[in-house]
């Protein structure tokens, strides 16, 4: 794979609000062009009461609430990743809101393999014909007249995908806050190495890239924070910072996943997300179930 070269402007600044879900300690996000109305929606959540198996919409209703609010135009759901840990509510405000719902091409190894892991039949489409757009390592798109780009970093998952957007990344799960370090590498097509490779490409961005996290869980019961900047995390990233090598993060982060139990939703999360947010069909009662492949994962 050649290396793609990024439009990287940093002389361009959207407009960022947060939306906190403290249920997965997800971080979503509506960046707005700072010169249109035009905006885009990073990493939403749908609400889950899984020993209930219950489905609300109150994060997504916010989000969506604050965009009609503010008079904006939804263009693109961006996702940055197949999430395990909470399910992605993108098809819904895509359905009251508009708007185009994009995820790295990568999505097709995860269908596969998460496809095999739910034995799904045939009418589960392993092509990415679920989202609106697949993205290729570099790619571009406009938020308005917002240029951004998307920039493949996969370790976590195959499919992982940093959004860069003027001044501003999203970077998903392949950092936390420089106290957090950073996310796991053992679901199946996970790689510490490659994780950190693709940290590496993230830190190489300017020292002042605002960068946008997916999760935070506060470590050390210090208050939730979600933004920092590439000059942090490289001169202070407990994982990655410092100039730790690469052989250093590969034996912590095996070390670690080892220790590290699976995510409370990730049943739930994949089978949903896999299908870019969607609930699977409705069987012939007219109902819709989700499975726990038993000893499957
Ligand atoms: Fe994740």
């Amino acid at each position: 794979m050649t290396a793609a070269t990024y439009p990287v402007d940093m002389s361009v600044t959207p407009n960022v609000k947060a939306f906190f879900d403290s249920a997965t300690n997800t971080i979503s996000y509506v960046v707005k062009d700072p010169d249109s109305k035009a905006c885009a929606v990073v990493d939403s959540v749908m609400d889950i009461d899984y020993a209930a198996g219950r489905i609300t919409y109150d994060h997504a209703d916010a989000i969506i609430d604050y965009i009609k609010q503010n008079g904006l135009k939804l263009e693109w759901l961006i996702e940055t990743h197949v999430h395990a840990d909470h399910l992605s509510a993108a098809p819904y405000i895509q359905s009251k809101l508009g708007g185009k719902l994009g995820i790295g091409d990568k999505i097709t190894v995860v269908q596969d393999t998460f496809g095999k892991v739910f034995n799904e039949g045939t009418d589960f489409q392993r092509d990415g014909s679920q989202f609106d757009r697949l993205f290729q390592d570099g790619d571009t798109y406009e938020i308005g007249g917002l240029k951004a780009f998307a920039m493949y970093t996969p370790g976590h998952t195959p499919a992982c995908m940093v959004h860069v957007i003027g001044d501003a990344a999203f970077v998903g799960d392949t950092l936390f806050m420089p106290d957090g370090g950073s996310a796991r590498a053992d679901f199946p097509g996970g790689d510490a190495a490659t994780l950190y490779d693709s940290i590496q490409k993230v830190l190489s961005l300017p020292d002042g890239m605002r960068l946008f996290m997916c999760h935070d869980y506060g470590p050390n019961g210090r208050d939730i924070k979600w933004e920092t900047t590439v000059g942090e995390e490289k001169a202070h990233n407990i994982h990655v910072g410092g100039g730790k090598t690469k052989e250093e993060f590969v034996k912590f982060r095996q070390e670690r996943d080892a220790q590290l139990d699976m995510p409370k939703l990730i049943i739930p999360s994949l089978q949903v997300n896999m299908r870019a947010g969607k609930l699977p069909k409705e069987d012939e009662s007219g109902k819709r179930f989700l499975k726990v492949p038993v000893n499957g994962l």
